[in-house]
């Protein structure tokens, strides 16, 4: 449950203070309703998302996910020198700026302003200066088939009430027989609370359960909004949409890694996958 909300004046409140979060729901909501919210909540939390986790995500490192996995060492993109990528929900954009660095077109494209302004001063900073793109992922300002490569780690898809849409969109700009990977919170972590203690090993709720979890203000309205999907989810919104699933990737927690991010630690990664990686093929 968050803090109880303090004034937007106090400059040590929690993102969820300053949005006036009181509460959590489980209830249906549309698209509209998550864009706001997910923008007001990735502006306001855009400073304490890079403090906390901006040193572990680097400048210009490609890092799937909290388990640190690499593009670097996994290559899951392919060769992406002369390709022309895009990174979708790219915050500060770190990814980005790797795949420049190994001479990719790279492209980053986020809903955030707030996740933008670091993805600028991330530029600036290395000297490795991608192309920047504010964009719901729902509705991608690029024409058709004009990349060879798309990637996200942890970007949109969570954020998103329909799946269906943002691969519709991805598969749209790619050109046929290219690749989309992308990493998101492995399915099966919904049944456990968000605690990387050992209150995280306990089933609180149902794998098939899919109403989406909703932080609420005073008068009810989302502050922030996270969708579940199953794993057979993700596989029929992509055999729907024209994608092959060629891997899934299910990061093991690394000997010797002992930082927690969020739910993810040590203590539930040598337990359970903490991370799905999808690498799939436009038809
Ligand atoms: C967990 S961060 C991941 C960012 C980066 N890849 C990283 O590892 O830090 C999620 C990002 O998705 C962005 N996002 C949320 N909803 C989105 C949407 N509908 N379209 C595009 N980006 C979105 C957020 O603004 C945020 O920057």
């Amino acid at each position: 449950m968050p803090e109880p909300a303090a004034s937007s004046a106090d400059a040590t409140a929690s993102t969820e203070q300053r949005l006036g979060t009181t509460g959590v729901a489980h209830r249906d909501v549309g698209g509209a309703e998550a864009e706001s919210a997910n923008l007001a909540w990735w502006d306001t939390d855009a400073d304490d998302y890079h403090a906390t986790h901006g040193e572990f995500l680097g400048d210009a490192d490609f890092v799937w996910c909290p388990e640190g996995v690499c593009e670097e060492d996994a290559r899951l993109l392919g060769d992406v020198r002369g390709r022309r990528v895009l990174e979708v929900g790219c915050g500060q954009a770190a990814c980005s700026r790797w795949l420049a660095a190994a001479g990719a077109d790279a492209v980053g494209t986020d809903l955030s302003a707030g996740m933008l302004r670091h993805a600028r001063a991330g530029n600036d900073r290395t000297g490795v200066s991608v192309p920047l793109v504010q964009a719901n992922a729902e509705r991608l300002p690029f024409s058709d088939s004009s990349f060879d490569v798309a990637c996200s780690a942890f970007g949109a898809l969570p954020f998103v009430p329909s799946l269906e849409t943002v691969f519709a969109e991805v598969r749209r700009v790619l050109r046929p027989g290219t690749p989309w990977v992308f990493s998101v919170t492995h399915p099966m972590r919904w049944i456990f609370p968000d605690d990387p203690g050992p209150q995280g090993l306990t089933v609180t709720q149902p794998y098939f359960d899919r109403t989406p979890y909703v932080e609420v203000d005073d008068g009810g309205a989302a502050t922030y909004v996270e969708y579940h999907r199953t794993v057979g989810d993700y596989v029929r919104a992509l055999a729907a949409t024209g994608f092959a699933l060629e891997d899934l990737l299910e990061p093991e927690w690394p000997a010797g890694h002992t930082r927690t991010w969020g739910q993810w630690s040590p203590l539930r990664g040598r337990l359970f996958p903490g991370t799905a990686i999808f690498r799939t093929r436009r038809g």
